[in-house]
């Protein structure tokens, strides 16, 4: 095993450090890189309300261009500082226009380069002004832009508070003909707003044969265990430096305990000691919840086999991953945003387990797709094969393909199980905001009609009439619209 000693480098921290400062030693430079103070006096954007749920609710739902919803949000005492966990999932820099599987457009995919750089900097300066003291943010990128916006990561959170970079295995292993390996990883970057953050460790049951490690068996309990060092590396000038049982840490360690706490621990029987007196920590089986999750993860692949249930929404990622991530770095009741919301996996897995959440899209598919995820869930991938609309059931897009009703039959989940009622497993969501910029409010407004129109057939309780006209008397300026004083959020 190789041994190695920390060092720790003495540099500026600290929160009067100005967002893209942080990190002055090292740097990307490209064209059009602007100020952090310039960002962060970014106009707010406009927004009308279309809809608001009949109980009080802190969710929001935003279709809306994101740098003005989160240059809203950070001037909104109730919401900036109060948000403990991000995840975005933003274009990749694909150059490519993406469609649903019902062949709709969902967005562009086409900034590269400098410019792609630079819009998303701006997002994650707005981001980290919005981050809890003790909030994470998670970044999921393609090996294309990752390397270059964990640099800008560096700079804007410092690179003290950079804590893992996540290898996903997102598809099956390609069947690849070029003279290179295949490319199966993405990659999830993950920081935090300070050094101390929230966090629920992340545990695997252990797979057959991992228990082999716990090879000892205790006389008179019969536990298995297995012994680890009670030593760690660097030195240390407090208790942990002491001598304990007349004994000095070896050269260049510490203890795990301090002395007193060791000897707590050798009476209850924890500590192993060898023949020739070297003391080992045992670390029990039946204490172990399972093995830390490392950072590859091997589970969760995008919707590439049949059993998958989806929305149809391109890039859709794995409910299961965010489930993992939410849980991880956020508690019951905590605020969860994702201003690249798509079809909402975030926004749904929040809500399943208890998050407040805030989303924000700009695409008229996301919108539609999150809309019907709230009302019936995800289908199972399957049945979207052949079941493309006919000209009766729906309209024809701009390329002449004909366009599903966000209802329509044969592609709702409430269709499969024979009736409008949702499935049983699964959990409507209807306790939210809907808001629009005002710019694509009149867009949003059909779908919210048909939305609005089929949870009150549903019976699901909520009425139409909750349904605000753009006209209606929730058109304001984005101060109204976000409410500082008495902040449902706050
Ligand atoms: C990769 S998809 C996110 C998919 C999402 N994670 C899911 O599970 O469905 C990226 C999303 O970012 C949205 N988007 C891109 N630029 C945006 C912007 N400036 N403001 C708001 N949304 C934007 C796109 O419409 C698209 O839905």
């Amino acid at each position: 095993m190789a041994i190695g000693v920390p060092r720790k480098r003495q540099r500026p921290t600290g929160p009067d450090i100005e967002p893209g400062a942080a990190d002055l030693e090292l740097q990307l430079t490209y064209p059009g890189k602007r100020p952090a103070a310039d960002i962060l006096r970014l106009d707010p954007v406009e927004v009308t309300c279309l809809w608001r749920s009949p109980e009080p609710t802190n969710n929001r739902l935003y279709f809306a261009e994101n740098s003005g919803v989160l240059s809203a949000l950070a001037r909104d005492p109730g919401i900036c500082g109060q948000i403990r966990l991000i995840y975005i999932d933003p274009p990749f820099a694909t150059q490519t226009a993406f469609h649903s599987r019902g062949l709709d457009h969902a967005y562009e995919d086409t900034l590269a380069g400098p410019d792609y750089v630079e819009f998303l900097r701006t997002r994650l300066i707005l981001l980290h002004r919005l981050l809890a003291d003790d909030g994470a943010l998670y970044l999921h990128l393609d090996n294309k832009m990752a390397f270059h916006l964990k640099i800008i990561l560096d700079e804007i959170f410092g690179s003290e508070c950079y804590r893992s970079f996540i290898t996903r295995k997102k598809c099956n292993p390609k069947n690849y003909t070029r003279k290179q390996y295949g490319n199966v990883s993405d990659y999830i970057l993950f920081y935090t707003k300070t050094k101390a953050w929230v966090w629920n460790r992340p545990v695997e049951p252990w797979t057959e044969g991992r228990d082999r490690e716990y090879q000892y068996v205790e006389p008179g309990t019969n536990r298995r265990f297995m012994k680890v060092p009670v030593h760690a590396p660097g030195v240390r000038r407090g208790a942990t430096g002491d001598m304990w049982r007349g004994m000095q840490p070896p050269p260049g360690k510490h203890w795990q305990f301090p002395p007193s706490t060791l000897d707590e621990m050798d009476a209850r029987g924890e500590i192993f000691w060898s023949a020739n007196g070297n003391p080992r920590r045992k670390v029990y089986l039946d204490a172990s919840e399972g093995v830390g999750v490392q950072d590859i993860w091997m589970d969760f692949r995008d919707a590439h086999n049949q059993n998958v249930c989806i929305t149809g929404y391109p890039t859709e990622k794995n409910p299961d991953m965010l489930r993992r991530i939410i849980e991880a770095s956020s508690n019951p009741g905590d605020l969860v945003l994702d201003c690249f919301s798509g079809s909402g996996t975030t926004l749904a897995v929040a809500d399943q387990l208890g998050r407040r959440w805030i989303g924000v899209d700009n695409s008229r598919e996301a919108l539609r797709t999150t809309l019907k995820r709230f009302a019936d869930g995800t289908t199972p991938m399957g049945d979207f094969v052949g079941k493309r609309g006919s000209k009766d059931k729906g309209d024809s897009n701009a390329n002449g393909n004909t366009t599903l009703d966000l209802f329509a039959a044969g592609t709702s989940a409430a269709e499969e199980t024979g009736s409008e009622a949702p499935k049983p497993h699964h959990h409507p969501i209807r306790d939210f905001t809907l808001w629009a910029e005002h710019a694509l409010a009149a867009e949003a407004s059909p779908i919210v009609h048909e939305w609005t129109t089929r949870i009150s057939r549903g019976g699901n309780g909520v009425a139409a009439h909750h349904f605000v006209q753009r006209t209606g008397r929730f058109r304001s300026r984005w101060a109204s619209a976000f409410p500082s004083s008495g902040s449902p959020m706050g």
